[in-house]
């Protein structure tokens, strides 16, 4: 029988005031899909990148919204295997809608959730938590003892990471937009904290390291800092550009990173990362045991309804958050 769902559309791209409500009948699930009843909902920058479509390939319109979910199965298309009618799951990636009640999700997206987190904390850390996982271990494995730089440390990607990479014994060093933001950077794993709205990150980078430079810098600034960050690492350190919230990273001269000193860089993205489904399994229970153990918190996530997504971009974009920002139905 078809579902009702309430589901956010937009069908220009723009400022939050796009975003509208649509009332859909959702068919039965496909081949490969299953119906999930969200009982929250993950907002991710990447949100904001796709409504905006600042993306190099934006999303065809009209188009849903929001990348990652938690909630109940309540039907199974054909083809879907480890998945039953009641099961708790989480989804990160795949076509944008999560920004609804109910929607289609491709079960290969999808993973189930330990009982001993619920699905709100899921929504909140699944797809942030998916990031912080290839970014520091896969796309560059950081190493006990490695000195490395985490831009918007504060921000709901950083503060995971952070608390992640000081488990592992790195030297923590992060930037915050304000002195507030330095408290919570501090709280969540950073050793050493540089606030780039007011001091020159680069000659605090260079001051900590005793001139030589980090291991690895991460940057998901993109313009504002991009340049810096590829200063601030050692002779053969490593440069991951992995998002633009201040617009897009400058076009580079590779020649540049001879230059500075035989720099790597890469700029990667989760969807390579978690494409195969054996490598989303181990990525999503690495997230889930460091929730459990701790070490990843679930104390800082701030709470919107979802009717109020718009207020969420709002707050997210203008530098008001800290942490993960959530939607609950
Ligand atoms: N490549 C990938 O696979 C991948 C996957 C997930 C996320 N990401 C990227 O990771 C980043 C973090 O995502 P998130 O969802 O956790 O967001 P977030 O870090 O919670 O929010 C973005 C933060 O960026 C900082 N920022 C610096 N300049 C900004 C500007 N001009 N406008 C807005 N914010 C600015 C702000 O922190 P301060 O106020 O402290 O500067 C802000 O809080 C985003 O760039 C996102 O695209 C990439």
């Amino acid at each position: 029988m078809p579902v009702k769902s309430y589901t956010y559309i937009f069908e220009e791209f723009g400022g939050s005031d796009v975003l509208h409500w649509k009332e859909v009948e959702l068919p039965e699930p496909g081949v490969g899909q299953v119906l999930v009843r969200h009982e929250a909902i993950g907002v991710n920058y990447i949100d904001i990148y796709h409504r905006t479509g600042q993306f190099a390939a934006p999303l065809p319109l009209p188009s849903g919204l929001g990348m990652e979910g938690a909630g109940i199965v309540e039907a199974v298309g054909a083809d879907v295997a480890g998945l039953m009618v009641g099961d708790r799951v989480a989804y990160a990636g795949g076509p944008p809608g999560a920004y609804s009640t109910s929607r289609l999700v491709p079960a290969a997206r999808a993973v189930k959730i330990p009982d001993s987190i619920p699905s709100d904390i899921a929504a909140a850390l699944l797809f942030k938590g998916l990031t912080a996982e290839y970014l520091i271990t896969r796309c560059y494995s950081v190493q006990g003892g490695d000195t490395v730089l985490f831009h918007a440390a504060a921000g709901g990607v950083g503060q995971i990471a952070c608390q992640w990479l000081n488990h592992l014994g790195a030297n923590v060093i992060g930037t915050v937009s304000s002195e507030a933001k330095a408290v919570v950077a501090k709280e969540n794993g950073c050793h050493h904290v540089i606030n780039y709205s007011s001091e020159n990150f680069v000659e605090r980078v260079r001051e900590l390291t005793g001139g030589k430079g980090v291991d690895v810098t991460y940057d998901s600034v993109g313009l504002d800092t991009f340049l810096g960050s590829v200063d601030c690492v050692k002779v053969r350190g490593t440069v991951v550009s992995f998002g633009a919230t201040s617009g897009p990273v400058p076009l580079l001269d590779v020649s540049l990173l001879g230059a500075k000193g035989s720099i790597y860089l890469t700029r990667p993205s989760i969807a390579h990362y978690t494409a195969v489904r054996n490598e989303l399994e181990a990525s999503a229970a690495a997230v889930f045991d460091k929730i459990e153990k701790g070490i990843i918190r679930t104390d800082n996530i701030s709470r919107y309804s979802l009717k109020d997504a718009a207020q969420a971009h709002r707050d997210l974009e203008s530098r008001r958050t800290s942490g993960a920002l959530i939607l609950t139905p």
